[in-house]
């Protein structure tokens, strides 16, 4: 039996030796140290013993279990060792490989032309402020001065909430707000959306955005209107640009003008962009109505201001050559991968 025993730390010693994987490991301790392993077949053989040899080989075998047992345990650290070792080499990176190619976004056209108007108004101190796209009628058209009977103001040109609450029409409003909550020098722009009932059709859009501006100090003029407006042209659209006011009325402004810019396809010489006129309109502006003042608690004897409000899906589509408003708004990617 002593020679069993010595023959089966022997063999265990040896396939131990050559096992690979975990799993090789746990064979072997199945096969020496299981249920049907190959100690409990001497164990059972125990009752043939004389009592002298019984304590003798009952700890020879429990010697050899245990040594099996630490046998058992340093294959497996080494086979872990091993395996790591492996996976590491496996998992080194070659950095001379091609990389893997991700496939990030572009920005929206609108968000690129608007990126480039906030960039230019940013530049000149402006500040940018935002206002609630649902809006009361009040800011939208009773502080901005709007009369009762404005066409603006019919159920067919507004979308209403209820008589009180509507879908802002422009962002005009937000000259409002921000004259209530500030105290002069104001300098702010506000892009957003607006709403107007409109049926979708290659330059409609029930939604569309605005950009909004405003100045209030002491002091303002239509001159600094003018000069604003005109280093912003020159800007967005190169420095060959030239501006044009032409009078226009809104409610809430006075003067009013619409502002055009030289085409900056056929640098005016008048081409179908510009309808062979040479100019193109961007945007409304004018002088703060002294009534639009005074509903925000501003003095109009001591301040005066500007303000201009222009359509950025517009103005995106000319800057592009866009023929249709529609396609801003159906996010079909071949062609807003395309700016
Ligand atoms: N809110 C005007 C519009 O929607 C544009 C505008 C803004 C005009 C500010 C003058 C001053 O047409």
């Amino acid at each position: 039996m002593k020679e069993k025993l010595e023959q089966i730390l022997k063999l265990a010693q040896k396939e131990l030796s050559e096992i690979k994987t975990i799993q090789d490991v746990e064979q072997v301790r199945i096969k020496y140290l299981g249920k049907k392993g190959e100690l409990t077949v001497v164990l059972r053989g125990m009752g043939e013993l004389s009592s002298e040899e019984r304590p003798l080989i009952g700890k020879m075998t429990n010697d050899v279990r245990e040594a099996i047992g630490a046998m058992l345990e340093n294959a497996a650290q080494l086979v872990k060792e091993q395996e790591k070792v492996t996976r590491f080499s496996k998992e080194t990176i070659d950095v001379t490989m091609p990389g893997v190619k991700f496939d990030i976004g572009n920005k929206h056209p609108l968000t690129v032309v608007l990126d480039e108007v906030k960039d230019i108004f940013l530049g000149m101190g402006f500040k940018i402020a935002e206002g609630p796209e649902v809006d009361t009628v009040y800011y939208n058209f009773d502080a901005l001065n709007a009369p009762k009977n404005h066409p603006s103001r019919d159920l067919s040109d507004t979308f209403y909430i209820n008589e009180d609450i509507l879908l802002r029409t422009q962002t005009s409003p937000v000259q409002v707000r921000t004259m209530q909550a500030s105290k002069p020098p104001i300098k702010i722009i506000s892009p957003g959306r607006c709403f107007r009932y409109d049926t979708p059709d290659a330059s409609h859009s029930p939604m569309f955005h605005q950009i909004e501006g405003l100045v209030v100090d002491k002091g303002i003029t239509m001159a600094d209107l003018k000069g604003t407006l005109d280093i912003f042209a020159k800007q967005l659209f190169g420095f060959g640009t030239k501006t044009k006011f032409r009078p226009h009325h809104f409610p809430f402004t006075e003067p009013s003008a619409e502002v055009d810019v030289s085409c900056f396809k056929c640098q005016g010489a008048g081409c179908q962009l510009c309808k062979g006129s040479g100019w193109i309109e961007i945007l409304g502006a004018g002088m703060v109505h002294p009534h639009v003042l005074k509903e925000c608690n501003i003095d109009p004897e001591i301040y005066s201001g500007f303000a201009f409000g222009m359509g950025l899906d517009r103005i995106t589509i000319l800057k592009y050559g866009i023929d249709d408003i529609r396609l801003f708004f159906e996010n079909d990617m071949r062609f807003i991968k395309q700016f």
